[in-house]
């Protein structure tokens, strides 16, 4: 059995008293909720006045990063233990807007625009393991551009970028993490991946678990589904049999939506 879960990304958005406000409207439209994981991913700055809001409810906190590290010179890092001190329970590791080429984007790099931090897949499996050896749950992101998709590259990214992530994991290990499977292109577009291809994208990402785990070993894994999540869409979306719930953005900005999605989602798989 699969926990389905609906987790709200904020990005890079919401000073302390728009967090708590939002993190209000969450508690009281959903707090109660049971059946679905419900999880907030406030910047850093925003997660201890949101986990006192969240307090007492059954909305979960994460951080949208993390570094390995325990403590040091690290300057404008986060570590695990920090995380953990806020509340947090999960951490997102390896979302697309933190992998890829370090630097400025150039104005046409379109699919490059929005991976400026250069997370390599090694430092997303340095990430999620320190996010597991520390008491985190890793939400690790993975997810083709536009170019790899119309080159026919999709599976193969994917496959690539699971068994990266996963490795030097224990099965325990891997048993334990969250995935997510986040189309570049459809992140922030408003274009939803259609339910049934990204229904099949994520049973290849069940098969490289199982490659990496055992057979069988993905079936037990939430794996979510990531990119222009909308009250419009999610049924359709969580209804697929592979597909365990969302990993939201703009959707998650306003407590109503996100509420909506977290309703839709107990409705169908809770
Ligand atoms: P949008 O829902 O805004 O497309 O963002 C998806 C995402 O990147 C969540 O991590």
């Amino acid at each position: 059995m699969r926990t389905p879960m609906m987790a709200g990304n904020w990005k890079m958005n919401c000073d302390l008293d728009e967090a708590a406000a939002l993190a209000q409207g969450v508690v009281e439209g959903v707090g109660s909720v049971e059946g679905v994981a419900v999880v907030l991913a406030p910047p850093f700055t925003a997660l201890d006045r949101v986990a006192s809001v969240i307090a007492g409810s059954n909305v979960r906190l994460s951080a949208q990063n993390v570094y390995w590290q325990a403590k040091g010179a690290y300057t404008g890092e986060i570590s695990v233990g920090m995380l953990k001190s806020c509340g947090c329970a999960y951490v997102i590791v390896g979302h697309s807007e933190r992998r890829g080429r370090f630097g400025v984007p150039e104005p046409d790099m379109t699919d490059e625009l929005i991976r400026v931090f250069g997370d390599t897949d090694a430092a997303v499996n340095t990430k999620a393991r320190a996010a597991l050896a520390g008491g985190l749950t890793p939400i690790i992101c993975v997810g083709e551009t536009l170019a790899e998709r119309e080159a026919g590259l999709t599976d193969a990214i994917v496959r690539d970028q699971v068994v990266a992530a996963l490795e030097g994991m224990t099965p325990e290990q891997i048993g334990a993490v969250v995935l997510a499977y986040e189309p570049v292109w459809a992140i922030g577009t408003g274009e939803t991946c259609e339910a049934d291809e990204a229904n099949r994208v994520i049973g290849v990402i069940r098969a490289a678990i199982d490659s990496v785990a055992g057979a069988g070993a993905a079936q037990d894994i939430t794996v979510l589904y990531g990119g222009s999540v909308k009250p419009k869409s999610v049924r359709e979306l969580v209804s697929q049999p592979e597909i365990d719930g969302g990993l939201v953005g703009g959707a998650s900005l306003e407590a109503d939506s996100f509420n909506e999605l977290v309703a839709v989602t107990r409705e169908v798989r809770g």
